[in-house]
């Protein structure tokens, strides 16, 4: 991995977006603070759907979630053909879960967590130790303006944060410019049915739990993303199944923890009736440069 500190003259300037306003983290961070430790316990690590090998034997427990979490870690580290000795970027890396199951997992490993939230970024730094053989890094930044080199990296990863992001197409060319040759990307979103894209494009007026997301590119769009780009699309897996437990085990915590924040409930069933109606499905895309 070459030296962070030394930009090429193609790295564009952090100009872009750089304001977090997600007020689910907000109330995660306020819950954590307050010594939730349930709230801690499942999403003080990973913030992502997760994937239920077997969905019908999901017994919904605390412990059955930590397992789905790491392994959709597993399943976005596969599609990126993660193996020892490699360097990774994982944007958008919330608490830093990803880079922690890469870190005790692989050996000789060079890691970076890049995120827009400091708040983040400082949990990630206090709860990951990198193992002996490999490096860690957390750094600041946007995933649209990447702090980092040309050909810095073997993978890059985003694990269900691209829809955050301000444009889609600006950072596929940031992970293409960072990308070593043949290097992978891996990433996972929640995709609109081709024919619910209008759908999606609504916007609902005022406050969002979730901020500013923006579920309106279907596959076509992201094979259109891949070619203009240049990657060479290697994935394409839809994994919805593996991800609706998480919606009852989300019912469950939010009844347990006596959570009355009624965006929130409408939001996430707003997400699960779409995903069960099959208009929204959640993939897993890797990308080869
Ligand atoms: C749903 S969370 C996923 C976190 C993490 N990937 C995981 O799986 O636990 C979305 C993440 O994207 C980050 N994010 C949003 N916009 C970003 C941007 N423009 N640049 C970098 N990170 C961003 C958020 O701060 C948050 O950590």
């Amino acid at each position: 991995m070459q030296k962070m500190n030394n930009p090429t003259s193609s790295q564009p300037k952090n100009n872009a977006q750089t304001k977090v306003n997600l007020p689910y983290f907000d109330f995660l961070l306020a819950a954590f603070s307050a010594g939730n430790d349930a709230l801690a316990s499942s999403f003080g690590r990973h913030v992502h759907w997760g994937y239920w090998p077997e969905p019908k034997q999901a017994t919904l427990t605390a412990e059955d979630f930590a397992q789905a979490t790491e392994a959709l870690s597993q399943q976005i580290c596969s599609a990126a053909f993660i193996h020892d000795g490699m360097s990774v970027l994982d944007v958008g890396c919330g608490f830093g879960g990803t880079v922690a199951h890469i870190n005790e997992n692989y050996t000789a490993m060079q890691l970076v967590g890049l995120n827009l939230d400091e708040r983040q970024l400082q949990r990630a730094r206090t709860t990951v130790n990198a193992m002996p053989s490999n490096q860690v890094e957390f750094k600041q930044g946007n995933a649209c303006a990447l702090p980092f080199a040309d050909h810095s990296f073997d993978v890059v990863l985003a694990v269900e944060c691209i829809f955050h992001f301000p444009d889609r197409a600006q950072f596929f060319k940031e992970a293409y410019r960072v990308l070593k040759p043949n290097g992978y990307l891996a990433l996972s979103d929640f995709l609109p049915n081709t024919r619910q894209v209008p759908l999606m494009a609504l916007k609902l007026p005022g406050w969002s739990f979730y901020g500013q997301c923006n579920l309106n590119c279907d596959i076509k769009d992201y094979r259109q993303l891949a070619e203009k780009t240049q990657f060479a699309i290697t994935a394409e897996r839809d994994i919805t199944c593996h991800t609706l437990p998480t919606y009852s085990y989300l019912r469950r915590l939010a009844l347990q923890q006596k959570v009355t924040l009624k965006r929130a409930a409408i939001e996430t069933l707003a997400i699960e009736v779409l995903s069960r109606l099959n208009w929204v499905n959640y993939y897993i895309l890797a990308l080869q440069k």
